[in-house]
């Protein structure tokens, strides 16, 4: 058990990657927050993650956006656990368009779950884990954060951004022992890649040297690396989990 008795708060973790994470987590005996905006299904998860794998969870509705949510969020997991040793930033969405026909009000949604919302619960959880002297953030970007993407205007530039303040954050907290990762998915089978038609993932596999979309689970195992011993010397690293498709 690499996580025994730690405590892991996961933004966006009612399914999806975040929901692997959290799994990937309670099966190394962490006891799990599933927070999401959508507060019914992160109830349904963390009672079904509490049944599975015998640690104890919570649920919490939190929109990033909002900082008071994350604080209100924090809050909730400090009074029931008294610690924090593990946030993972993973809650995002898309909307999608090329730069002329993408709205404002598409690029504010994005930027405020995706970039403000890091900041946000970043910001929450910091008092604690200066306090206890020692903590892992983990921010989960994209490839398209480092290589870019056309009709990704706002979600690349929220991805680039959060890649800069794990760098910032990593410096900022390093001489307090709190390690800032992230990694940086490529395609991964989830329901916001759902969307794409299949001539659009046979494209995007074609592309990809391992020649498949990648797994939930392939994030979720190196955010254990992460979040475990075995990463103590690493920080402000961006980790590719993306089969090749950019190096
Ligand atoms: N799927 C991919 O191919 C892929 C690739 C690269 C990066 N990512 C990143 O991985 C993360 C998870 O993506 P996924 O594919 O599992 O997506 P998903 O849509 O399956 O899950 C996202 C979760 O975040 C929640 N969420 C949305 N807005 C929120 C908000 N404002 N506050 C709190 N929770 C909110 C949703 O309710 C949902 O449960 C995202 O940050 C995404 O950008 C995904």
């Amino acid at each position: 058990m690499r996580l025994q008795g730690k405590v892991a708060v996961i933004t966006g973790s009612a399914q999806g990657i975040g929901r692997a994470i959290a799994e990937t987590f309670a099966n190394e005996g962490a006891n799990i927050v599933i927070s999401d905006i959508n507060a019914e299904a992160a109830l349904k998860t963390a009672e079904e993650i509490k049944a599975q794998y015998n640690v104890e969870t919570i649920s919490s509705a939190c929109n990033v956006a909002k900082l008071e949510e994350c604080e209100d969020l924090i809050k909730v997991v400090l009074d029931k656990f008294s610690k924090i040793d593990i946030l993972t930033n993973n809650a995002g969405i898309t909307r999608d368009n090329l730069v002329l026909r993408m709205t404002e009000a598409d690029w504010d949604a994005v930027i405020a779950v995706n970039l403000k919302g890091v900041f946000n619960c970043i910001k929450a959880v910091s008092k604690s884990m200066l306090k206890a002297r020692q903590g892992r953030i983990i921010n989960i970007v994209s490839v398209v954060g480092q290589m870019g993407n056309a009709g990704q205007i706002n979600y690349s530039a929220t991805k680039g951004g959060v890649i800069a303040m794990t760098k910032t954050c990593a410096k900022e907290f390093a001489s307090r022992n709190i390690l800032v990762n992230a990694i940086a998915p490529g395609f991964i089978r989830t329901a916001m890649t759902d969307k794409l038609t299949e001539e659009q993932k046979q494209t995007m596999s074609s592309n990809i040297p391992l020649a498949r979309l990648g797994e939930a689970s392939d994030i979720a195992k190196a955010a254990l690396f992460f979040a475990s011993e075995d990463s103590s010397y690493i920080t402000g690293h961006v980790l590719a989990v993306n089969g090749g498709m950019y190096m």
